[in-house]
């Protein structure tokens, strides 16, 4: 086994929590970038189970006139949202909501100290850590769409909800959100002032596009509206044959997007460029694949609409659209989309359509 697996174990099982450091920095100094992320990525993730954990035993403590046996309850879990964690399956037989209570704080000390301690180190070393942290959240996000699309085999009462469970990794790309950035606040423009973490899509969004979407090699990818580059970032570490490139009108947002990507030397197929989308003379270049968040006044989505559909007479294309975008989908020019998460994300196919 692992040796951070071995160390996961211990803490979750320590009864005084002051004891923490010493099985943390034992890890440390083992810990390789893949380990490392592993350690991150599973902390994080079995923290949120616990929580759902803790939550369901409440629900049906409530709703049962006989006590709640643990050690029953827990095998349904074992089976489905902790079935990748087998190294754990012992710890969690074995335990209780007491357990559960204490593990859930001890995660959080983790969290923040595997943070503080990557942080420091070289940007070649959190290149790999986030590639590997990244692929394994995209098995896990994969695995969360799977439980909650199929209810009949999950009728958990509370759900698993992993959607902004790992947007701590922004502090590793350093995307420092500065409240009210925008100078002047353009009324024209949706430009989400101050609006921070908010205005960007979630990696479990991300990673879930960036799964079905299956594009092939070296095709090129465009985001319309980048906001503080999550979009590029990702995929720029798990795809480096994909050319990236995001609009965005806020400059700000593009001198932080474009500071992680040079640091984390994406620069030669990632860039952001400062860019209005409603100016009329410019025009979107062809891309295979274009994503949208919900970014623009009414005007400038007719404005890039019409370049979009005038595309579709070239080449075939996806959208990717975000939020309420996919209400600016024409059903003359895309076919039915691929829905996830309830609709909130979906993909658009360009349908085939005659030369003119
Ligand atoms: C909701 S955010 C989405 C960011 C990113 N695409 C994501 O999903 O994480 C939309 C971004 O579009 C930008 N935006 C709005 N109007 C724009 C325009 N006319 N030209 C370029 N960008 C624009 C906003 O400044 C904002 O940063």
């Amino acid at each position: 086994m692992s040796e951070y697996k071995s160390e996961l174990k211990k803490i979750l099982l320590l009864k005084d929590l002051d004891n923490i450091e010493a099985p943390l920095n034992s890890v440390l100094k083992l810990s390789n970038e893949k380990d490392l992320a592993s350690f991150f990525i599973d902390s994080i993730y079995i923290k949120n189970v616990i929580l759902q954990i803790i939550d369901d035993h409440w629900i049906q403590s409530k709703n049962s006139s006989t006590e709640v046996l643990f050690d029953r309850f827990i095998k349904s879990f074992l089976n489905s949202e902790l079935k990748p964690m087998l190294y754990l399956h012992s710890f969690f037989a074995n335990s209780s909501i007491e357990g559960m209570h204490q593990a859930s704080k001890a995660l959080t000390k983790i969290e923040f100290f595997l943070l503080s301690h990557i942080k420091i180190m070289s940007y070649e070393f959190q290149k790999k850590f986030l590639q590997f942290a990244l692929t394994q959240m995209s098995d896990l996000y994969e695995l969360e769409h799977q439980l909650n699309s199929t209810p009949k085999k999950n009728e958990r009462s509370a759900k698993l909800s992993l959607y902004r469970s790992f947007d701590i990794l922004d502090q590793i790309f350093e995307l420092e959100y500065i409240q009210n950035e925008v100078s002047t606040l353009d009324q024209k423009e949706r430009l989400y002032e101050g609006a921070g973490i908010g205005v960007q899509s979630s990696y479990a969004t991300i990673l879930l596009a960036l799964k079905y979407l299956n594009l092939g090699k070296k095709s090129q990818f465009i985001d319309l509206g980048s906001g503080y580059g999550r979009i590029g970032l990702v995929v720029g570490l798990m795809r480096p044959d994909i050319h990236f490139t995001g609009f965005e009108y806020v400059k700000e947002r593009v001198e932080i997007a474009t500071k992680a990507c040079t640091h984390l030397k994406l620069d030669q197929h990632v860039h952001f460029v400062t860019q209005d989308l409603s100016n009329h003379s410019f025009k979107i270049p062809d891309a295979d694949t274009y994503y949208i968040f919900d970014s623009f006044s009414d005007a400038s989505f007719a404005t890039v609409m019409e370049q979009l559909q005038e595309i579709t007479y070239r080449k075939k294309i996806t959208v990717v659209t975000k939020g309420n975008a996919k209400l600016w989908m024409n059903k003359q020019f895309w076919t039915e989309p691929q829905e996830f998460s309830d609709g909130n994300l979906c993909l658009f196919r360009s349908r085939a359509r005659p030369k003119i």
